[in-house]
């Protein structure tokens, strides 16, 4: 395919309410359904504004600012740099932001638990198309730059692109894996996510990998898109209203922006609406509890745990990754976990609880933590038991 083809959203995506554009989840039945590698077509999608049109042999990257030599890439251009392939999960900050909503009214799309999906990305690595423009490091310690990105998208309000930036540090280091990615699970990217090119920043929050990109500048100054400035950050729960965050300067404080991911982990069966069959008189029976995990620093998910007491015991699980981690020792993509409980026990239970750790100790908070953008839910993922009995 050499130009932008409507490749159809698979009629499983759960549409997420509310007037604004396509945005959609794969259903917790079918996540894992597919094995590690979500289908391209099952891959949850988030976009701001509509899709923009995008033809590969047209379609030109920008690449400016703090260098020696900045220039305008084309697509055949981005192909004479190594290529590299590796899975990597996407998910967005407001992943399991619907489950907030008992804490108040937060702004953003209400997504389920399927704002997560996994695909091997392919494309060129940022930091050698960095070097061949000759950028510049910082020369004083402490001070920082940034790589601003842009797509194509023309969003409200004015216009504008989405964009945003993440650290020149991340892009330029070898084992952060960030990529100017054309392909998809080995076809080209699809409209929806990002043809021609988009970035791809493993273990950040998916709002960092932008989509139909056009323009990078490195900056001393962090992107001022209205977009970086107002979404995937994690304001303090005083913080109750849009304009207080504006007003008050909450919003452009560092300290909230998100970049890495925190730990998750949710149960994809039993799911929440099924009715389980357990036969008591059988004592020899067991249920098998599956589900996902995901820590965004590129850590490994040590344990994940299932308690069917509400906390007071935890039970151990086994956990499976899709692929080695990288040779910098990097998990960038989700695991799958899976416990068989006794029959016995479920039957005495009432509710399933699941909460990981990575290797650093990192684990879920027993409950949620209201934020006014409703982002960076993890707290312990519950599923209540129905039985037929
Ligand atoms: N890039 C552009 N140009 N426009 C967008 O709306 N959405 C961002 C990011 N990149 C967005 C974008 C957000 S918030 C997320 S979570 C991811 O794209 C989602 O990527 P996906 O739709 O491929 O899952």
């Amino acid at each position: 395919a050499t130009d932008d083809k409507w490749v159809p959203r698979h009629p499983d995506l759960i549409r997420i309410k509310g007037f604004h554009p396509f945005n959609g989840e794969p259903p917790l039945s079918t996540l894992m359904h597919f094995g590690f590698l979500t289908p391209t077509s099952l891959h949850f999608v988030r976009n701001h504004g509509a899709v923009p049109q995008a033809g590969w042999e047209s379609w030109t990257i920008e690449i400016t600012g703090l260098m020696t030599k900045p220039k305008k890439f084309t697509m055949r251009d981005l192909l004479c740099f190594p290529s590299r392939r590796l899975p990597v999960t996407l998910m967005c900050s407001g992943n399991r932001s619907k489950e907030l909503s008992k804490g108040g009214k937060s702004l953003g799309l209400k997504w389920g638990p399927g704002a997560v999906s996994t695909s091997v990305w392919g494309g060129a690595r940022l930091c050698d198309v960095l070097q061949h423009c000759g950028v510049l490091m910082p020369k004083k310690r402490g001070v920082q730059y940034f790589v601003c990105c842009s797509g194509a998208d023309k969003l409200a309000p004015s216009s504008s692109s989405y964009g945003t930036s993440i650290p020149l540090e991340v892009a330029m280091d070898e084992s952060r894996d960030v990529l100017l990615a054309y392909e998809q699970n080995g076809d080209l990217l699809t409209p929806d996510h990002g043809f021609p090119v988009r970035l791809i920043v493993p273990g950040f929050t998916g709002g960092r990998s932008v989509k139909w990109l056009n323009k990078i500048e490195i900056s001393a100054e962090q992107s001022d898109s209205y977009y970086h400035l107002h979404d995937n950050r994690m304001l303090p729960s005083q913080v109750q209203d849009l304009d207080t965050a504006i007003s008050e300067g909450w919003m452009s404080r560092p300290e909230f922006v998100i970049n890495e991911m925190n730990v998750n982990s949710v149960i994809c069966t039993p799911a929440h609406s099924q009715t389980l069959t357990i036969d008591p008189s059988n004592e020899d029976a067991a249920y098998s509890i599956t589900g996902y995990a995901y820590s965004g620093t590129g850590k490994k998910i040590g344990r994940v745990e299932v308690s069917l007491d509400g906390g007071k015991t935890w039970k151990f699980c086994s956990v499976g990754y899709p692929a080695q981690p990288t040779k910098h020792g990097m998990y960038w993509s989700w695991c799958f976990w899976e416990t068989r409980v006794d029959v016995m026990e479920l039957v005495e239970s009432s509710e399933i609880v699941v909460r990981a750790w990575d290797s650093a100790m990192n684990t879920q908070p027993e409950n949620s933590s209201w934020n006014l953008l409703g982002n960076m839910n993890n707290c312990w993922y519950r599923v209540k038991i129905h039985r037929d009995d």
